[in-house]
């Protein structure tokens, strides 16, 4: 079959190389793709929410299946807009509808339904603008630190969580004054949790899912989890505390409700569910959902998924998939990315990379161009050395090994990556 895969990060490239080793396609598009998707199949030229230029290719490429990485799209209603498609509404889409895909796109629609369907997490309210002086009295009913969201998709900025009620106030009043725009015309202010944080993926059909590898993610810039927020700086797979005991309770309090609510609210979801858990005390909690695979958690969740993913893909299409399996490899992987000096602040693009094969680890690029034949940096996170390990510690040793090996100017890279379990 021929396959496009939408999105341009580490996280597409991990989907595109997992891909390309089934024995099922014979040809993969990605679009817009970057310099490493380039080598594991052919990048198109059309951005990720060009739905009728990719509607365009798909007719004449004569493409057999979309899988959507990045949820913008997603909430922007791709799926819907092919279902709507005069002649491409039989065309299987991975990835959810508008409404499904609003689990992520809305914070507040999230949380709504986990309280519809009994599914553990923060206690909430939501606040509108005209309802500032409210929000600030229920803040100071909560203790320290405090959350605030922003309803919509922030690019990962809309989360801030502040140690002093009057910060909390301020910030609340600035956020409902349209901080970030019309994402920000809905806050949600919720009970601070404190645990370990585990990113637990599955792929759904819409009536059954499988689970696939969990990871854990590392979201600040410096060693020991310290510092500015970023897209990602590395990921773990497997995760300790995430044993037969504890996924037993996810699947039960979290996963399996979570489906069953979707199909009971008529919302069509076909694709991948993202469960952002925190574990408190043993207890899991959904932070958050996405819907979508986790950016840098596909990066070693894919090393650990054994079985075809186009064989899930099509059980996921064709509505047949509790008769497929899914195995894992039960080595340890671990991811580090090597971003640009600077990076999540200001930083430059253009340096030239080299030495970026490394031996015995899978290299993922993340914000790579090529110019002029050579291969440059192209973004903030700009390229991810994944490895198996007999163990964790062996796992992040060989890539860290990489990432010393890989060159660019002003090149930087965590090295406690999975240290803290
Ligand atoms: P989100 O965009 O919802 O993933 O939030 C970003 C990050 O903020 C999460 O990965 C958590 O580390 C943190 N966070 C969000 N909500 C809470 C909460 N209720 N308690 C503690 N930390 C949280
Ligand atoms: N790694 C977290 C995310 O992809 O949102």
């Amino acid at each position: 079959m021929k396959l496009l895969l939408l999105g341009s990060g580490g996280r597409e490239h991990a989907l595109a190389w997992k891909i390309a080793q089934s024995a099922k396609v014979d040809k993969l598009f990605i679009a817009p793709g970057n310099a490493g998707t380039a080598a594991v199949g052919d990048n198109v030229d059309l951005r990720a929410d060009d739905f009728e230029g990719i509607a365009r290719f798909v007719i004449q490429s004569e493409v057999d299946m979309v899988v959507v990485g990045p949820e913008d799209p997603l909430v922007k209603g791709i799926y819907d807009y092919f279902q709507g498609h005069p002649h491409l509404s039989h065309l299987p889409v991975i990835g959810p509808s508008k409404a499904g895909a609003v689990l992520e796109g809305s914070k507040d629609f999230a949380k709504s339904f986990m309280m519809r369907h009994g599914i553990p997490t923060a206690a909430y309210r939501t606040f509108t603008g005209e309802q500032v002086e409210e929000g600030c009295e229920f803040l100071a009913t909560l203790r320290p630190p405090y959350v605030l969201k922003a309803d919509g998709l922030c690019a990962g900025k809309g989360v801030l969580i502040l140690s002093t009620l009057e910060e909390a106030q301020s910030e609340l009043r600035e956020m409902l004054g349209g901080m970030f725009g019309g994402a920000s015309s809905r806050v949600v202010v919720e009970e601070f949790l404190s645990g370990v944080e585990c990113s637990v993926f599955v792929l759904t059909d819409g009536k059954s899912y499988k689970l696939l590898p969990e990871a854990k993610d590392y979201k600040r810039i410096g060693e020991g989890d310290t510092g500015l927020n970023t897209g990602g700086m590395g990921s773990v797979s497997p995760v300790p505390f995430a044993d037969a005991a504890w996924m037993q309770k996810v699947e039960e309090r979290i996963i399996r409700p979570t489906v069953d609510g979707l199909a009971a609210e008529g919302i069509d979801y076909k694709g991948f569910i993202f469960f952002g858990l925190i574990n408190c005390d043993g207890e899991p909690k959904v932070i958050e959902y996405n819907c979508r695979m986790g950016d840098p958690e596909t990066e070693t969740v894919m090393l650990r998924l054994k079985s075809d993913i186009v064989d899930l893909f099509e059980g996921v299409a064709q509505g047949n998939l509790s008769e497929r399996t899914v195995e894992f490899d039960e080595r340890a992987a671990v991811c580090v990315m090597c971003v640009s000096g600077g990076y999540p602040q200001a930083y430059e693009k253009g340096f030239p990379i080299t030495d970026a094969m490394v031996e015995g680890s899978v290299v993922f690029h993340a914000g790579t161009a090529l110019k002029d034949g050579r291969l440059v940096t192209a973004g903030g996170r700009v390229i991810a050395v994944s490895s198996y390990g007999a163990t964790r510690a062996e796992a992040l040793q060989q890539s860290m090994k990489g990432a010393a090996q890989i060159q660019f100017e002003k090149k930087y890279y965590r090295t406690d990556i999975g240290a803290d379990l």
